[in-house]
């Protein structure tokens, strides 16, 4: 099964927090949705749940995947959890190959796990493409408002960003001034 979402809005409290999203995990495809706080990521998850069953929470993800879904929606999975807990937890749906939609903070992790990456800001999506492409000093800095570089992983050839933790506070930038969005497919 393939996840798509068409241009989906949703309105809460009289504020639109998603507005005209489009995103797509392909079949047995790793899709994640990664972008600031509060930038609606948990809001497109919950509308994509909302139509699926069963609802993959974090503490019920081994009950989900012993069920053999044919789609994972996860939000921040990884939280809480130590490091080598996150390496399993991720190198678990890897082998799942199943189709996966799944909200992540840590944007290494994201690169490393995820083949498609969709960029949320300010509830609209602003880029979508492999993490390579996607995952830019420019986006970085525009979206998550930090200095990086992004190299390969000298031992997996994944994408790794280098934050700059001695410069934190660059200020994300509006819309308009993102950089083009990596096109969809
Ligand atoms: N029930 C609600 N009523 C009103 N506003 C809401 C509601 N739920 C979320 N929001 C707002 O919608 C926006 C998106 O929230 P959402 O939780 O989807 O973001 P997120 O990207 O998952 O953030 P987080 O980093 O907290 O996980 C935020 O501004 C949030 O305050
Ligand atoms: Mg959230």
């Amino acid at each position: 099964m393939r996840i798509a979402i068409e241009d989906l809005s949703v309105v809460l409290a009289g504020r639109a927090v998603v507005a005209g999203v489009h995103l797509v995990a392909g079949e047995g495809e790793i899709a994640g949705l990664v972008g600031p706080n509060g930038s609606g990521r948990s809001t497109v998850l919950r509308t994509v749940y909302r139509h699926l069953r069963p609802r993959a929470g974090r503490v019920l993800l081994a009950r989900a995947l012993a069920q053999q879904p044919d789609v994972l929606v996860l939000d921040e999975p990884t939280n809480h959890l130590d490091v080598r807990h996150q390496v399993e937890l991720l190198a678990l749906l890897r082998a799942q190959r199943r189709t996966t939609l799944l909200a992540l903070h840590d944007l290494n992790a994201a690169a490393a796990v995820c083949d498609r990456l969709h960029v949320l800001q300010h509830g609209t999506i602003v880029a979508s493409g492999a993490p390579q492409q996607v995952l830019t000093p420019a986006l970085l800095a525009a979206v998550f408002g930090v200095r990086a570089a992004v190299v390969e992983h000298p031992l997996t050839g994944d994408a790794l960003i280098a934050y700059d933790h001695h410069t934190p506070a660059a200020t994300p930038n509006q819309r308009q001034q993102l950089p083009e969005a990596v096109g969809e497919t």
